[in-house]
């Protein structure tokens, strides 16, 4: 089976590679991979960024959705025909009351093979049925992007009607959030560096339009919009908007810090966050019990994910490049079909 490598790091490294088909052992599946979505995480593991001590060769890109086309002994959550995802973090079914130190051990795409393989097998376990109303390609977006919206807004951030969302940019966990906060009647207020972009988010149901590079102080234009503050941030932006996040909420507000798109380390200025009681907390995607919540929530409401361009398994690194160049809305797809 064709099967794409990191031998080596770099972009310009990766290649298209023979392996031999895996074979589904005790409590396996192998799963024919039709379509594979792109994550910014995935960028940083091909440079080397993410982990330049991971061993290699790897095959890249934790998202992947397709056909179980064999089961092992004992399989009893799923059969062949079945369309399934699978999980990106490996045997995390439930959130363990005292936490899970080793999940970023457990991570697809890096330090385990990811999904850019012709057939991958896996234990029953990490799968998810995938919603009837979409295509591989679009459930191919969920088993990241999608859950780490869904764990920010819904699980860890209490969602309810009426809330103000603020989604930083149009990439792949921001226009999913934007959907989850059109879908339980929330008001999302969208920030993107292209006035083009944010007419489409406007076409996705946002409340609130804001293009950051014209307005950097772009927590005012939140005040002006909500009156008190947002209720909500999902912060991809990192140590380059923390302080604007903070400063867009209202008291008792909740920052979900996700990503560090501007930077990872920076100066915080901690006062607001007590003397307002904002809540500060952390995501890393999510657990099986959480995808398949969300899934359900998906299916009813018949949420169609953004799927900006798809290419074929040999362009992986032109997509990349794609997206590492900001030009995508929505999520960048790979098909294997
Ligand atoms: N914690 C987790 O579990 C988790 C899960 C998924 C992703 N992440 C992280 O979240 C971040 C986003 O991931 P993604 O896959 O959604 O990325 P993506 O699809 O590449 O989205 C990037 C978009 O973010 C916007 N952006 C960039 N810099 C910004 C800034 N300073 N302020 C506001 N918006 C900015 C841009 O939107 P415009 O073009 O509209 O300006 C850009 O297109 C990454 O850091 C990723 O590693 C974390």
């Amino acid at each position: 089976m064709k099967v794409v490598e990191i031998k080596e790091w770099g972009l310009d490294k990766l290649a298209v590679a023979e392996r031999r088909d895996p074979e589904a052992g005790p409590g396996q599946v192998v799963i024919r991979v039709k379509a594979v979505s792109l994550n910014f995480r995935d960028i940083l593991m091909a440079k080397g960024q993410y982990n330049p001590k991971l061993k290699l060769p790897l095959v890249p890109c934790s998202d992947g959705a397709g056909e179980v086309m064999a089961v092992g002994a004992g399989v009893t959550r799923a059969k062949v025909g079945d369309r399934v995802a699978a999980t990106f973090i490996q045997d995390l079914i439930s959130r363990p009351e005292n936490g899970d130190e080793d999940i970023h051990k457990r991570t697809l795409g890096g330090p385990i093979d990811g999904m850019l393989a012709e057939r991958v097998v896996m234990s029953e376990r990490n799968i998810v049925q995938i919603p009837e109303h979409l295509s591989f390609t679009e459930a191919a977006t969920l088993p990241c992007a999608a859950l780490t919206a869904w764990n920010a807004l819904v699980t860890q951030g209490s969602l309810k009607a009426g809330d103000f969302v603020v989604v930083q940019g149009t990439g792949g966990v921001s226009i999913f959030a934007l959907q989850f906060a059109a879908a339980f009647g929330a008001r999302a207020i969208v920030l993107s560096s292209s006035n083009d972009k944010l007419e489409r988010a406007k076409s996705l149901g946002a409340f609130g339009l804001i293009n950051y590079k014209e307005k950097p102080e772009w927590a005012k234009e939140v005040k002006a919009l909500t009156g008190s503050g947002a209720d909500h941030v999902v912060e991809v932006g990192g140590s380059g908007t923390l302080n604007q996040s903070v400063r867009a909420l209202r008291s008792g507000g909740t920052v979900s810090s996700i990503g560090v798109l501007s930077g990872a380390a920076g100066e915080v200025d901690l006062r607001p966050i007590f003397m307002r009681n904002i809540r500060l907390q952390g995501v890393f995607v999510g657990t099986r019990d959480e995808f398949e919540s969300m899934n359900r929530a998906i299916s009813h409401k018949r949420i169609k994910p953004v799927v900006d361009k798809v290419f074929p398994m040999a362009e992986i690194r032109t997509a990349l490049e794609h997206m590492a160049d900001g030009k995508h809305f929505g999520k960048v797809c790979i098909s294997l079909e």
